[in-house]
């Protein structure tokens, strides 16, 4: 056959699985677009394509998107282990191709300075496509302006806020309420970090006032209420908004009984939960040597019985979306930064690359959900939630060719010394799981073949995205106009 001029590449018959499809056929790309779909493209159809990928046996899948992912992040002291380089080429050995990452505004600096060092941190470096959430910790009404040209012209149209961290990141009710009146208002979303972190930070100066400093104390210091009730708050701010809220890493079955009344009530809350809440718990702190220090991350690992739950809750759409919020700090240089005390230990651990494969294992395999809401949770609720649908999520003629042609037999152990993140360990070590990316392929370029990386940094473009549209009830402040002299 004649090779054409196009860069086409065909996906040759695989099972391809959407959130709503499970068919076998061919895909082909041209360029980085999927441009076709349908049986024996070649055969039938006469198409020659450049590159042929035999995915017979194989599921063909969106590539995951991790909404929730800390790169190069100054934090605790120190700054996140793997940089937007070693993460993103970590994610894609995963089947991850795209992130959304959070840039950070300084007290008292704007929201445009911190965009501009998050792109300076990110740009002609990535592996795979990013988009940025906002952490916005201070706004004025008078800054409000800035939030809305962010959202309009440049693409940043979520903001995280933190009812957690006093003194660094923590917004008061006050600053939480504006920034969702106003991400209301222009279709935007609202991420919480929903712990009550006032009462917790009582809580740690009394556990070190008592001598209580090994890495456990980070979880007996942080109850499930605290969050649960941050959950809640954040909830009930936003129906008084009139805003959608998404509750960030949520962890408890305290904490998602919270959000599926509000859900029950109609209200437009969302949230998603990370594999460590899933397949992790209290009992890893209790680990000898300072290794539990591992797992210090926020909220912290909860009791056992917390786990099943949370997957009753992906399962039944209370929970929408899987990401990692990987935020890698070393073992042996970083996390010793609390050796004496807990508190000092820095929040966050690896996972951007395990996401798939653990997910695929623990939910797939085990039975626990089915393939299209693998998909689902893995990729395309957090494009829809996220402004980036049907550009990515899904499979479908003109979406980017993002796909991960995925081996759901291929057996392998979880370890630091295969890992491609940077960081000296693994929260999962030598955990088996079935399940893995055999091809990914990032806007129509094959990044990973087989465990070999053939991707280059700056392959990955920063993602303008779109706003997210929920119906939502009147805000407390648009009610008072219907009530005006
Ligand atoms: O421990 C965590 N989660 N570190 C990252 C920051 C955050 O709160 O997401
Ligand atoms: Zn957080
Ligand atoms: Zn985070």
């Amino acid at each position: 056959m004649a090779k054409s001029s196009k860069n086409l590449t065909l996906i040759a018959g695989g099972r391809v699985i959407t959130a709503v499809d499970d068919y076998v056929a061919d895909v082909l790309i041209e360029g980085e677009k999927i441009a076709l779909i349908g049986e024996d493209l070649a055969g039938k159809h006469g198409i020659a394509a450049d590159t042929v990928i035999d995915a017979r046996g194989k599921l063909v899948m969106p590539g995951g998107i991790d909404a929730h992912t800390h790169m190069d992040m100054p934090f605790g002291g120190t700054t996140s282990a793997d940089d937007f380089e070693t993460g993103t080429r970590a994610a894609a050995h995963g089947g991850t191709t795209t992130i959304i990452d959070f840039a950070i505004q300084k007290k008292g600096s704007t929201l445009t300075e911190a965009l501009d060092t998050w792109h300076a941190k990110a740009h002609g470096k990535t592996a795979i496509d990013y988009g940025f959430h906002m952490i916005a910790t201070d706004l004025p009404r008078e800054n409000l302006k800035e939030m809305r040209r962010l959202i309009h012209d440049e693409g940043v149209t979520s903001f995280k806020l933190f009812m957690a961290y006093p003194g660094v990141l923590l917004a008061d009710d006050a600053t939480i309420f504006r920034a969702m009146l106003t991400a209301g208002e222009e279709g935007a979303m609202t991420c919480m970090h929903a712990e009550n972190g006032i009462v917790i930070d009582e809580i740690v100066a009394y556990a070190l006032e008592q001598g209580f400093r090994s890495p456990k104390f980070h979880a007996l210091t942080r109850p499930t209420q605290a969050e649960a009730e941050g959950v809640n708050r954040a909830i009930r701010l936003a129906e008084m908004a009139g805003a959608p809220v998404y509750i960030v890493h949520l962890s408890s079955h305290d904490a998602l009984k919270r959000v599926k009344e509000a859900r029950d009530e109609g209200i437009a809350a969302f949230a998603e939960t990370c594999p460590q809440y899933l397949f992790l718990d209290y009992s890893h702190y209790e680990k000898e040597n300072f290794e539990g220090a591992k797992y210090v991350m926020t909220p912290a690992l909860r009791d056992k019985s917390n786990q099943e739950e949370l997957w009753t809750g992906l399962r039944m759409n209370d929970l929408q979306v899987i990401s990692t919020d990987h935020c890698p700090f070393c073992f042996k240089d970083q996390k010793t930064l609390g050796v004496d005390d807990f508190s000092k230990i820095p929040n966050g651990g690896p996972g951007v690359e395990n996401r798939m494969s653990l997910i695929f294992n623990g939910g797939v395999k085990e039975g626990r959900i089915g393939l299209n809401r693998f998909v689902e949770i893995t990729s395309t609720a957090a494009a829809k939630l996220f402004g980036l649908f049907p550009r990515k999520g899904t499979i479908a003629p003109g979406s980017d060719a993002d796909i991960v042609v995925f081996d759901p037999d291929k057996k392998f152990v979880i370890s630091a010394k295969t890992h491609h993140m940077r960081v000296d360990y693994n929260c999962y070590e030598g955990l088996e799981v079935q399940g893995a990316a055999e091809v990914v392929i990032s806007r129509g370029k094959v990044v990973v073949d087989k465990g070999q990386y053939l991707g280059k940094p700056g392959d990955g473009q920063f993602l303008r995205r779109s706003t997210t549209q929920h119906h939502v009830k009147e805000s407390a402040t648009k009610r008072l106009h219907r009530y005006k002299d």
